[in-house]
């Protein structure tokens, strides 16, 4: 901390750029009150992310650590939108070999805390090396922080922890009796196909749940109004330590990336010609595959529906082949009332059109937070990782619908499809999600709360940072005496 009292952090999220960009939009928040921040990952990584406004770039320091090369892991591979799901245990064996060239960047820039993610699991002994304390800032809300457990259960043995199927599809042990927040057996079985190999030296579960119980404070990113209840249950009961939400850092439309102005250009044409709130977004993530089966369902339903649709339909890279494969005739008979885009798209500037209604959205954090800070009311189709605890929380608390399933293998038809778009979209049985989407914009998109988050965590920093500093003078005192 330097005579002003303003602080010098180092972040360090895991390569997927979905932990990188918020991690960076902690940053920039920090830095608008006057912080310096060191913004650790890898070159290529850097390079892509969005440019960072002038007046503060002085203050935030992009660093990129050259990642080691690892078997079975291509060459420009740095983050997980390189990756199918499968292979991502390589990028994790990468990263972990960063832990000295970290040490080494940390010996020399000396922080006053550092904020990390959950794939550092070795960070927190060098910190305390150091005398640096550290932050662990959670990307999940609370409500997943508190399913996935203390880091006892995730760090215990496999036999009867965390991973046992039972536990995760019916309700751990240490959630309470009526919690809605669970996964269903076929979420639960994609998750346990995407971790069957691993080449790293630990399992996720150990590397989440040491990464947590290493640190002195846990960030998440939420707020008390979406999640009172959760965030004091995860503080008293899961993790027993500081817990302290950032808000939710709301999206800002300005300021993106200036390769995106041509295609915006195009878009907003066509949504400015659709009628107010009409529109529902789809996009269903980079990382995800979805069969021949669903792409078609999903198409038939929104044709069925005649809801007007933008439908980002990116390859993911696990898919063979050059591109999803449309019903045939679809674009033809659709052609009036919707449009498929099969590259990038500006999902902030669409969710903030005022043509946009709803998102049907496979239900990251990141993609909801942005939904709900415009008012988008939502259709929700969770199809990894975490994403289905949230869906079920979003359905629960009556927030978003989520499309019916098979409950055994997880499989939709184009009639739920079409019937819950019509629902959230159009029927007055629908007026509820509406009306519940502009009630959590007042919340999700309120730069005056998020900022007093800010500014609270900011303190909380400037008070703690000595916490490990204390063991660091009982050291020197012991050597000079
Ligand atoms: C940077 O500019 C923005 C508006 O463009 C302003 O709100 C902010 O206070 C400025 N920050 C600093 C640190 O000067
Ligand atoms: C968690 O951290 C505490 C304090 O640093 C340590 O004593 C304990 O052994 C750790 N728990 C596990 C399961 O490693």
């Amino acid at each position: 901390m330097d005579n002003n009292g303003k602080l010098h952090v180092v972040m360090l999220p895991w390569l997927a750029m979905g932990h990188i960009i918020p991690f960076l939009e902690l940053s920039k928040c920090l830095a608008q009150k006057g912080h310096r921040i060191s913004l650790v990952s890898t070159p290529r990584n850097i390079k892509r992310l969005p440019e960072i406004p002038q007046n503060i770039s002085a203050l935030i320091n992009l660093v990129g650590l050259p990642l080691p090369s690892v078997d079975n892991l291509p060459e420009d591979a740095e983050a997980t939108i390189d990756l199918p799901p499968n292979k991502v245990h390589y990028l994790k064996k990468a990263f972990d070999g960063l832990k000295n060239p970290f040490a080494c960047f940390l010996e020399d820039s000396v922080p006053d805390w550092i904020i990390y993610d959950f794939s550092s699991y070795w960070l927190p002994p060098i910190a305390t090396k150091l005398g640096v304390p550290c932050a662990f800032f959670s990307l999940f809300n609370a409500a997943s922080v508190a399913f996935f457990g203390p880091p006892s259960e995730l760090m215990g043995n496999n036999e009867e922890s965390w991973r046992s199927l039972e536990d995760l599809t019916y309700k751990p042990k240490w959630l309470p009796y009526n919690s809605i927040v669970f996964l269903r057996l076929y979420e639960m079985l994609r998750i346990m196909d995407t971790m069957k190999e691993n080449v790293a030296d630990v399992e996720d579960a150990y590397r989440y749940g040491s990464a947590v119980n290493g640190s002195d404070v846990v960030l998440i990113r939420s707020c008390l109004e979406f999640e009172h209840f959760w965030l004091n249950f995860v503080e008293a009961e899961v993790l027993q330590r500081p817990v302290i939400p950032v808000g939710l850092l709301p999206p800002s439309v300005q300021g993106r990336r200036d390769d995106e102005i041509g295609e915006w250009a195009e878009i907003k044409v066509w949504l400015d010609k659709q009628n107010k709130g009409s529109v529902v977004y789809i996009a269903l993530g980079t990382e995800a595959t979805l069969t021949q089966e669903e792409i078609d369902e999903l198409a038939l339903g929104l044709e069925l529906s005649n809801v007007p649709f933008f439908w980002v339909l990116r390859k993911p890279l696990s898919l063979e082949g050059d591109s999803y494969m449309l019903p045939v005739g679809f674009e033809d008979r659709t052609r009036n009332h919707g449009v498929v885009c099969m590259g990038w798209a500006p999902q902030v500037k669409i969710l903030a059109h005022s043509s946009v209604g709803g998102f049907l959205t496979h239900c990251g954090w990141n993609s909801i937070i942005e939904a709900l800070s415009f008012g988008c009311a939502l259709i929700l189709l969770p199809l990894l990782a975490e994403q289905g605890l949230n869906a079920r929380k979003l359905h629960g608390d009556k927030i978003g619908l989520e499309i019916p399933r098979d409950e055994q293998d997880g499989s939709f038809t184009r009639y739920s499809v079409a019937e819950s778009l019509r629902t959230v979209m159009v029927e007055d049985k629908g007026n509820y999600f509406r009306r519940k989407a502009m009630e959590m914009k007042e919340i999700f998109g309120n730069k005056d709360l998020h900022d007093k988050y800010v500014n609270n965590i900011i303190q909380y920093l400037q008070d703690h940072k000595h916490v490990r500093n204390a063991a660091c003078s009982i050291n020197i005192t012991s050597i000079s005496s």
